[in-house]
């Protein structure tokens, strides 16, 4: 089978909810990945941030087998050997004192609207089924209906409704429109993405997450960080909300704390919060299992032993100044933290950022344009300052090759 033939299988017997870039992998190490004809690429979307740890990470990669091999999925009906030891080093890793552990991000998600929920009623004393969590603008949660209730973009939630009830939607990076919409004591939660990842990384205000911490503070609301895509070093912190020095009440983790091996999420908050929900009100039949376990220790070891944090940081700043030298009319602006950066690209005649992902793919880096106009660039953190002056080159060459085109 050919490239071709791969493609037209996938497009014929699954579903059409992917526009993929035309290029059909088959194997990944590090920062690269190699397509069904041998051809090298690098990463520099690590499957929307969750391969922070580089592809198939040999030491996540043994902790999965070695675990795999004694005992994958027991159901959280039974305890098991190792979940309490995963749920002793994530709780110490972030300071908090629960962990309820689920599988993708979207259930994270609503793990965390349900515990605010719950804690509005018995704890803060909001009248049942009154509760409201405030969201921003141009927010990503994931795709479940409640999750896209919240959503402010039509290719998200057109079509699908009746929406769950119960969010008020301010604009992102307001203080003021925060502090507005704190004055409803029905108010749960404010639940925030530190950097809109999905949005176009949209990095918000120095001081916006203290002040709206503060506020949440100041009226008994929960503050709810999504770092699904920010958290796991990402943005040159272990959490992006780090750079301001705070710590959410409730902290939503995905994507990356399994190195990208397997769905696992986590939420995370102290005994008040997470107490509320009791035996038998939620829970996942895969959340928790003893592979998830191993797995998600094993790449947070990864994250830690290899500081990948500080390189994040570090590569990120020079990734931006190698973009930022470019000489394009097409490049409009480059913005982000750490790696996880994006391009705003200025169509000229007709040819526009699908085009320069096409061509980038062409000279072996792969990345995939975001609402139209802006493409992301998030290699895995392990990438070094050789590797970056390269794939800046690439996408130099790539741009000006499209220019010429236009
Ligand atoms: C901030 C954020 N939250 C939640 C999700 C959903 O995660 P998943 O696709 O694992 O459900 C994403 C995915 O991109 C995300 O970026």
């Amino acid at each position: 089978m050919n490239s071709q033939d791969y493609m037209d299988r996938e497009h014929h017997y699954g579903a059409h909810n992917y526009h993929p870039l035309p290029v059909v992998l088959e194997r990944g190490e590090g920062i690269f990945v190699w397509d069904v004809d041998g051809k090298r690429y690098y990463d520099f979307l690590s499957a929307y941030s969750a391969v922070n740890q580089g592809h198939c990470h040999p030491k996540i990669i043994a902790a999965m087998t070695e675990q795999a091999q004694k005992l994958t999925l027991t159901s959280r009906a039974f305890y098991n050997n190792v979940l309490g030891e995963y749920e002793e080093y994530i709780t110490k890793t972030f300071g908090y004192d629960k962990v309820l552990p689920m599988n993708s991000g979207a259930e994270a998600d609503e793990t965390a609207l349900k515990l605010a929920r719950r804690w509005g009623y018995d704890v803060k004393g909001i009248p049942d089924g009154q509760a409201k969590i405030v969201v921003a603008a141009e927010n990503f949660h994931g795709r479940t209906i409640t999750i896209i209730s919240m959503s402010t973009d039509p290719d998200s939630y057109k079509g699908f409704g009746p929406y769950t009830p119960g969010f008020v939607t301010i604009p992102y990076n307001n203080v003021a429109a925060l502090e507005e919409a704190l004055k409803d004591k029905n108010v749960a939660a404010f639940l925030v993405e530190p950097i809109q990842g999905e949005a176009g990384v949209f990095v918000p205000d120095e001081g916006y997450l203290k002040k709206c911490y503060d506020l949440c503070k100041a009226n008994n609301v929960l503050f709810i960080a999504d770092e699904v895509q920010t958290g796991i070093a990402r943005t040159g912190k272990m959490l992006a909300v780090d750079h301001e020095g705070i710590k959410p009440d409730v902290l939503i983790l995905g994507k990356a704390l399994s190195g990208g091996i397997y769905p696992i999420s986590a939420v995370l908050a102290d005994d008040e919060i997470m107490l509320v929900i009791k035996p038998g009100e939620h829970g996942s039949t895969f959340g928790g299992n003893p592979m998830a376990a191993k797995i998600a220790i094993a790449a947070l070891e990864v994250v830690k032993n290899e500081k990948l944090a500080e390189n994040a940081e570090n590569m990120g700043k020079i990734f931006r100044e190698g973009i930022k030298n470019i000489k394009s009319e097409m490049i409009e602006l480059v913005r982000g933290k750490g790696l996880l950066n994006a391009v705003v690209i200025k169509p000229k005649n007709g040819k526009e950022a699908w085009d320069v992902c096409m061509q980038m793919k062409e000279n072996g880096l792969i990345a995939k344009p975001t609402h139209g106009h802006i493409i992301r660039f998030a290699p895995p953190l392990t990438i070094t300052e050789e590797h970056v002056k390269n794939a800046v080159a690439i996408i130099e060459k790539s741009i000006k090759e499209i220019e010429a085109m236009a």
